[in-house]
Formats: structure tokens, sequence, C-alpha cells
């Protein structure tokens, strides 16, 4: 129950004093006839309790079918959905944010395009998202911008609302200066992030990278994790994200889920080591390289079908997108081949389910799972393997992890892969399969330490705190933290 002072202060609250920006909204809803539902997702559950308390407005595209854009409450938040139109949708979404930004700021592990007939819908959609949030936001109120499809939106929201205080995340990685130089509107983007007064990374890297960019290709200048911008003062800093690990240890220890991943172990055998993926279906995910390291691992012979199998989970995502029609079309071929080649009647060494599962039943594959494989070519964070660590409370099972996710910073006691090398990933996913109990329960507990110690909360409690440190304003003005959220200590 909320304590008669939280209440009090609630009601001190205006709408809009917590505005936050993202290209989706945090709900979605079967057909414009059927309810809205809350998205999953960490990002979502990190800012609900804090939205909640500050009358919340969260801004975003409701998805390609809807056309009804009218302001809606769902649980406890303002929801203004933002139009797209198709042409909208495939030069802004598909273009610019998917197949120029996404692959470039990923190592350009595919191709980026550059195409000029992007840039002008992206600048356009992000002031439509900039003129939505400077409508909405409370004096003095707080904005938070999410992700690399609205990078503009912090410098015209300045323009707009310069009473406002505005924090941009961005929840991918943020390249290094060799790969970020080739963008022709290079200026613009880093001028637009600017806009800000916090701009937050998941890694250390990424914010570093920003402020040297900062300084080879604006007039600012940034040293450390400060950039000045004609006297007012840019943090750049990284706030990895996190999962909510109490939902997540908490559903591991549902009766209702632990028989569901009996069922799972019973269902592909008892006796055979249980390896697990889930994945956006996306290139950066490495799927298709995990999927010929477990083929080489076969080959090698050291295990036959009976010893070992492969769930692979992957979500459909951004279909309309060339890139990912032709790696799930690769993803397919490897998952037959293998199959074809060391299958028996009776048993595959790889089960691929391309749906999306709710997250009861992802625990309950986390639980049955012996080894779990986080192989990204590059990723801001990894959530999923977060969650495969708060699911483990017996503190066994192998995390065997990309280096080249931002996760592995944290969790540098999961056995690390380069997934470029396949020959390297099928040895390590061999060295996890054979390990010894006591080293898997070394590994998992400082794992588990790690995660249990800065969850989403933290991470929403560190930046949202960061943006109320750097421009200090009538208490007043203080964003309201929810029970439990406390300031960071350092
Ligand atoms: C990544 C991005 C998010 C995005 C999500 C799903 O995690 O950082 O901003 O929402 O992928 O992608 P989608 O294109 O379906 O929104």
């Amino acid at each position: 129950m909320r304590s008669p002072e939280t209440a009090r202060m609630r009601e001190t609250h205006r709408r809009g004093d917590l505005v936050v920006i993202a290209n989706r909204l945090p709900v979605h809803r079967a057909s414009p006839e059927s309810p809205w539902e809350t998205s999953p997702g960490g990002l979502v559950s990190a800012l609900m309790p804090i939205l909640r308390e500050n009358k919340g407005v969260w801004i975003g595209w409701a998805g390609s079918s809807e056309t009804d854009c009218k302001t809606f409450e769902h649980d406890g938040l303002y929801n203004v959905p933002i139009y797209l139109s198709n042409e909208e949708v495939r030069d802004y979404y598909e273009g610019f944010s998917n197949s120029t930004l996404w692959p470039l700021y990923h190592d350009a592990c595919q191709t980026p395009q550059y195409e000029r007939r992007w840039w002008a819908p992206y600048v356009s959609i992000n002031q439509r998202f900039a003129e939505y949030a400077a409508n909405e936001a409370a004096p003095n109120g707080h904005v938070l911008i999410q992700d690399y499809h609205l990078q503009l939106v912090p410098g015209m929201l300045r323009e707009l609302r310069p009473d406002v205080r505005i924090g941009f995340f961005l929840h991918i990685p943020f390249p290094p200066v060799e790969l970020f130089a080739q963008l022709p509107w290079r200026r613009r983007l880093l001028e637009g992030m600017l806009g800000a007064d916090v701009v937050g990374f998941q890694t250390r890297h990424g914010a570093q990278n920003f402020v040297r960019l900062v300084n080879r290709y604006t007039s600012h200048r940034g040293s450390g994790q400060a950039v000045n911008v004609n006297g007012r003062r840019v943090l750049a800093k990284e706030y990895p994200i996190s999962i909510d690990f109490d939902r997540i240890e908490s559903l591991a220890n549902d009766p209702k889920i632990i028989e569901h991943a009996k069922k799972i172990r019973s269902d592909l055998g008892e006796n055979r080591t249980i390896m697990l993926g889930v994945d956006r279906l996306d290139y950066t995910k490495g799927i298709d390289q995990r999927l010929r390291a477990v083929n080489e691992i076969f080959h090698k012979g050291n295990y036959t079908v009976d010893d070992l199998v492969l769930v692979q989970v992957s979500v459909p995502s951004r279909e309309s997108v060339d890139e990912y029609i032709e790696v799930r079309d690769r993803i397919e071929k490897l998952v037959g081949h293998i199959n074809g080649e060391f299958g028996t009647v009776g048993a595959v060494p790889v089960h691929y389910l391309r749906r999306s599962l709710p997250i009861e039943e992802l625990v309950a594959y986390y639980l049955a799972a012996d080894v779990m494989l986080v192989t990204p070519f590059r990723d801001g964070m990894n959530l999923v393997a977060k969650e495969y660590v708060a699911s483990r409370k017996t503190e066994t099972g192998v995390l065997v992890l990309s280096e080249f996710t931002g996760s592995a910073v944290e969790l540098d006691r999961a056995v690390l892969v380069n997934p470029h090398d396949i020959d390297g990933m099928a040895a390590t996913i061999e060295t996890a399969i054979g390990m010894p109990r006591q080293e898997q329960t070394r590994r998992m507990r400082s794992l588990r330490q790690r995660v249990r110690k800065r969850t989403v909360y933290t991470w929403a409690s560190d930046f949202t705190h960061a943006l109320d440190a750097e421009q200090p304003r009538p208490s007043s003005a203080t964003m309201q933290l929810p029970i439990g959220t406390n300031p960071p200590t350092s």
C-alpha cells in the first residue's frame, strides 16, 4: 500500500511531468477491435512504475494497422499514438532506422544502406515526435527519449521547449569513429543527440565513442563524460540496462513453471544435454553461426543426437526488410541441413520454434536448459543472458556469451566466445557441456550476484537521477520515484 506521504506527493504531480518517447507505444492489440495489452519487455517494465507515479505520458507509434490516434489511458499510463503512413514506415522505420542506422551501429555486420531519400522522412518523423512531446510535457517536466529511431528529437525538442529536462538513451551499440564517420548525416545526428541534458549508452565504450565523435565532427568540445554545448553541460555516460531480477526469479519458483520445465526435459530426453537459444530473428544475433558451430560439434563426433539437443526460439521481427527475410531463409536451411544429417526417427538435434513465447514459457525453457547460447555478432546489451541467470536459482547451468554483447562487460564470469570463430565456438560449447558442477556453481553464483545487484529499476533510477542532477531546478520539479527505487549512492 502506498504511504499517505507518497499519495500526497503524487497529487502534486501533473500529467506530463514525465514523458517517454519511443518509436513504439508500450501497448499493442491484435486488431483495432481487441483490447490493448501491455507489451512485454525490459524498457516497459522499467519505466512503468516511474510513469505511474508521475502521471506519465508515453508517445509512440501504435503499429501499421492503427489509424485511430486518440490519446487513451491504459494501466495508469496515458498513451499518445503517433500515426505513420505506409510510406513513412517504409522510409523512416524500415529504411533509415533499420537499413541504415541498425546495421551501421551493429558494426556493419550487414552493409548499411545510405539512401538519400530516407533522410527527409527521418527528419520529419523526428520533428513530429518532438512536437507531440512539446505539447504533452508539463512546464519544467522530464522527457526521456529512447533509441536510434529518434536521435534528432532531443535537439528539436530543446528548440521548442527549452524549459524541459531531456534524457536520451541509446539501447543499441554506439559505433567507433571509423564506422560512424561513414554516415553522410553524421553531424546532424550528433547535434540532435546533444540537445539532451543526459545522453545514456549501454557501455562506457559507447559513451566514449560519442564524445570522440562530437570533438571530431561538431564545433562543441567534450572531455571525459561531459560536453560543453554553448555553455550548457551535456553528460554522456553509460547506464547498462537490465531486467526485473525478482520477477524472473519468482517465475522460476512458480510450481506450474517448474512442472512445465520438467515436461520440456522429459519430452526432449532426460539424458540429453539441452542447449537453448532465444533471440529476435535478426542477423545481428548470429543464429546462423551458432547453428554452424552446433553442426561442427556433431561432425566432430564427440556427441550424437542422443546426447545433445538445441532448442532455438526465434521471434519474428521486421519481416518486411529484405535482410531479415534472407537471414530467416539461411537459418531455416541450416536447421534442415543439421536435422537431415544428424537426426534419427524420433530424435532431431535442433528444435526450431519461430514464434514469440510468453515470459512464463521462456522461464520454463531457461529452467530446462543446461547450456544457454547467447552469441550475437554485436548487441547493445542482451537481456536474455540476464534472464537466464536470474532463472538459475539452483546455481547450475552454463551461459555461453558473445564477447561482443553489452552484457559481457558485467557478466564476465560467463563462458565468453567470439561468434565469428566457428571452431572456437564449437570447442567452447563442448567445454560448457562438460563443465563440472562445482565450476558451474562458482560462475553462476557470481553472475547471479551481478544481475541481482543492478536491475532494470537501478537503471531507471540512475538515469532519471542523473537527469535531475544535471540541471538543478526548484524541488517541486524533481521527479517522484516509486517506492523501493532508491537514489544512486555514488
Ligand atoms: C531493439 C531496439 C528497440 C526495438 C526492438 C524491437 O531492441 O533497440 O528499440 O523496439 O529491437 O524491434 P522493432 O523494430 O520490432 O521495434
